[in-house]
C-alpha cells in the first residue's frame, strides 16, 4: 500500500528540512527523509507514523545513534562513494 503524506513544507525544494519524516529503508535502517523531494508518496509500511514529529532514537544520525555494525559499514561506504 502506498500513502501520500502531508507534512508542513516551508520551501518545497529540499532545503529547509521542515518536512522530514522517519522512514525505514530496504536495509531496515530508519532515516529522516524529506517528504517534499523524497515523497510525498511512500510505501505505507515503511513510514513510522507513530514517530512523525520526532527523531526516533534509532534513526540514522539521531543524537547518540550507534546503529549496528552493518549499518555503520553501509553508511561509511555510502559516504565514501
Ligand atoms: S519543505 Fe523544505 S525540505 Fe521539504
Amino acid at each position: 500500500m502506498q500513502v501520500a503524506v502531508e507534512e508542513t513544507m516551508a520551501c518545497g525544494i529540499g532545503v529547509c528540512m521542515t518536512c522530514v519524516i522517519p522512514v525505514v529503508g530496504e536495509d531496515g535502517i530508519t532515516r529522516m527523509v524529506r517528504s517534499c523531494v523524497d515523497g510525498p508518496v511512500f510505501r505505507g509500511e515503511q513510514v513510522r507514523f507513530d514517530d512523525v514529529g520526532s527523531i526516533p532514537f534509532d534513526a540514522l544520525g539521531a543524537p547518540g545513534w550507534k546503529g549496528s555494525s552493518a549499518a555503520r559499514a553501509a553508511e561509511s561506504a555510502r559516504d565514501i562513494a
